[in-house]
């Protein structure tokens, strides 16, 4: 389970926690991964959680995370819900192993993540949930700029993180043995520490109104990833919040995103990251 340390994530372990899973945490910060156990423990004090050391914008942590996984550790369900969105800062941030951030962190890490640990994931027969967004319904695959080397824009390249993640993860469910993939978003989350960039964006009076009005509270915004996780398999299906346009309300399950259901931009995607990744 990625980007458990804060916001909705954290909220997603308090469900699997509740329902009687084990959960595995890695986070990048833990010191702030130990308070997020606190605070769950709070409302399920048997809550079994281990917590692991994970930074996706690193490659060497990923490899690290993936090798220190037993060969026997059984994963049944695989949340990849970390993310970083960094609206109105207009410079291209480039991770050590020279990749966008946005593109690192939201995709290719999880990208990275989902190879090193297929084996368990195949013997298991788990089910792989990929947390992405609203902004995927009208991104596009920049094929000739992928990372936004050429031209950068902070909202086109988070919206395509999520998108290029969700194409992968419905490849992952074409290509993997007995491994199934259910998509989720969680909304609008006013509340997050992803959100603050977009609230520092837009008049105090707005987002006033749309925390009261539009968008949904973490604990209710983890419920789609939570159903996504626990439903029963069949074809992968999207759970997102049932108000208008998606924004807000409790969790439904619909059809993915038009652009998500594009298998040849989907295999592309998957050869690129192999190319990418080897
Ligand atoms: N909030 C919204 O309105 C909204 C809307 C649509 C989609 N989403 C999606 O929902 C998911 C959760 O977002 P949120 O709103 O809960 O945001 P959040 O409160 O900022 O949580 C993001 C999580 O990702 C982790 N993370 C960030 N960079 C990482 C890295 N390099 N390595 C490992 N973990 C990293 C963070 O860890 P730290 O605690 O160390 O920062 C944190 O646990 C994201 O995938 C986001 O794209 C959110």
């Amino acid at each position: 389970m990625t980007g458990a340390s804060d916001g909705v994530g954290l909220e997603i372990v308090r469900l699997l926690a509740d329902a009687g899973a084990a959960v595995i945490m890695p986070v990048r910060n833990r010191a702030k991964g130990e308070a997020a156990i606190e605070r769950i423990r709070q409302a399920v004090s048997d809550a079994r959680i281990v917590l692991l050391n994970l930074d996706l914008a690193r490659l060497d942590s990923v490899d690290t995370l993936t090798a220190s996984l037993r060969e026997d550790t059984a994963i049944d369900i695989c949340v990849l819900n970390a993310g970083v969105v960094l609206l109105g800062d207009r410079r291209r941030h480039v991770t050590a192993d020279g990749f966008e951030l946005h593109f690192q962190t939201n995709f290719l890490g999880h990208a990275a993540l989902i190879r090193g640990i297929l084996p368990l994931l195949e013997r298991s027969q788990a089910r792989v949930v990929v947390q992405t967004s609203i902004a995927a319904a009208r991104a596009r695959m920049a094929w000739d700029d992928l990372d936004g080397a050429r031209r950068y824009r902070p909202y086109r390249a988070y919206a395509s993180s999520k998108l290029a993640l969700g194409l992968y993860g419905l490849e992952l469910a074409r290509r993997a043995g007995g491994v199934t993939v259910n998509l989720s978003h969680p909304g609008v989350v006013p509340n997050t520490a992803i959100a603050a960039p977009v609230r520092a964006l837009l008049p105090h009076d707005l987002v006033d109104w749309a925390v009261r009005r539009v968008g949904n509270a973490p604990s209710t915004a983890a419920q789609t990833a939570f159903d996504a996780a626990t439903s029963a398999a069949g074809p992968p299906v999207m759970f997102a919040p049932s108000g208008p346009f998606g924004l807000w309300g409790p969790a439904v399950s619909r059809t993915p995103f038009r652009r998500l259901l594009d298998a040849d931009e989907a295999g592309r995607v998957w050869s690129e990251t192999d190319r990418l990744l080897s």
